[in-house]
């Protein structure tokens, strides 16, 4: 009998083990917003989420290592640079990108491994009480001399600036953008330095004339959460979109994975299409003012007043920047952008 209630009392155990309802998600976005997310993602479907966050080196490290044995699920990142590098290392299984996935997220962003959950534009920044850029401008222009001094940007190793350099040649050609680099480099205001925030400010304090970043950032500021010293600076600049006669402004994706050996793998497409509803997706842009991925979605309204209607780049896809990013570094480098 003591043999029978132990062995039962065993079995459930295992059982236990093996039909835990949760998924194991590894990722590298820093934002508390999407751990409450995650909480109304279980209130709905009942699957616990476990969260490991870290740097993407440390947890790509920590995947690899732990290779079969590993826990993780779903990976979820800024960049689709860094998505597309998990995918060339064979870290990641197909069946990210479900019917229902493909039926809201347009095909330029994602692919069978992969998927974007909000867009990002990176755009130029400016002080309208002293510069009347031409709204016509592209990242292309920027290499003109007409610019000499009068640009800030993060350094090289940023990899929204390889993503961008990796846009530009998967439009223009290698070569073209390799003369291209040289001569933006030239443009600099100071050497590389800073955050995206950082160049947004040195714009406002008159340092630079323009600034190129992320468009979240000036949502971030404007919303307070970085001090008042950052709101009023934010408040003098404003936004213009490059390449708008063109193929739009570049934009990259905040996106996730499902792990070769996640042994969770229908709940990381459960929680990967909760992701892309209407309902999170509403969550997402309220928080980290990134733009929605999906249509119907409007934008936070700090990020909505710089203009809603503009032109994204949806032709280029963002799965051709990992492909470039090592080219696009190398360029970027050898023209001496620190
Ligand atoms: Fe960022």
């Amino acid at each position: 009998m003591k043999f029978i209630v132990a062995s039962l009392l065993f079995l459930s155990a295992m059982l236990g083990n093996v039909f835990a309802n949760e998924v194991n998600v590894f990722t590298s976005r820093h934002y508390e917003s999407d751990i409450e997310l995650y909480k109304k993602f279980t209130e709905q479907t009942g699957i616990k989420v476990n969260v490991i966050s870290g740097e993407d080196g440390a947890l790509q490290k920590r995947i690899k290592e732990e290779d079969k044995d590993s826990k993780a699920d779903l990976y979820i990142t800024a960049d689709a640079g860094k998505l597309g590098t998990f995918e060339a290392e064979g870290l990641f299984q197909t069946g990210a990108s479900s019917n229902l996935i493909k039926s809201v997220v347009p095909e330029q962003l994602r692919t069978e491994y992969w998927v974007g959950i909000a867009k990002r534009a990176r755009v130029i920044f400016y002080d309208p009480s002293r510069t009347t850029p031409n709204p016509n401008l592209s990242y292309e222009d920027l290499s003109y001399p007409e610019f000499k001094g009068k640009i800030v940007i993060r350094q090289s190793n940023s990899v929204y600036n390889q993503s961008l350099v990796a846009s530009l040649i998967e439009n223009d050609g290698l070569e073209e953008t390799k003369i291209w680099v040289k001569e933006f480099v030239k443009n600099f205001a100071r050497p590389a330095k800073g955050n995206d925030r950082s160049q947004i400010l040195a714009v406002a304090a008159g340092e630079a004339d323009y600034a190129i970043a992320n468009t979240y950032y000036i949502a971030l500021m404007l919303s307070g959460e970085k001090g008042s010293e950052q709101e009023v600076a934010a408040r003098k600049v404003k936004i213009l979109f490059p390449n708008q006669k063109g193929r739009g402004t570049h934009m990259n994706i905040s996106g996730a994975g499902i792990l070769k050996h996640a042994p969770n793998k229908d709940n990381a497409v459960k929680l990967l299409e909760f992701l892309v509803t209407p309902e999170a997706q509403k969550h997402i842009v309220n928080n980290t003012f990134e733009y929605p991925i999906i249509d119907g979605v409007e934008p936070s309204p700090l990020i909505s007043q710089f203009g809603l209607d503009f032109k994204q780049d949806l032709e280029t896809n963002v799965s051709t920047f990992a492909k470039r990013q090592a080219e696009a570094l190398r360029i970027m480098t050898e023209a001496g952008w620190n």
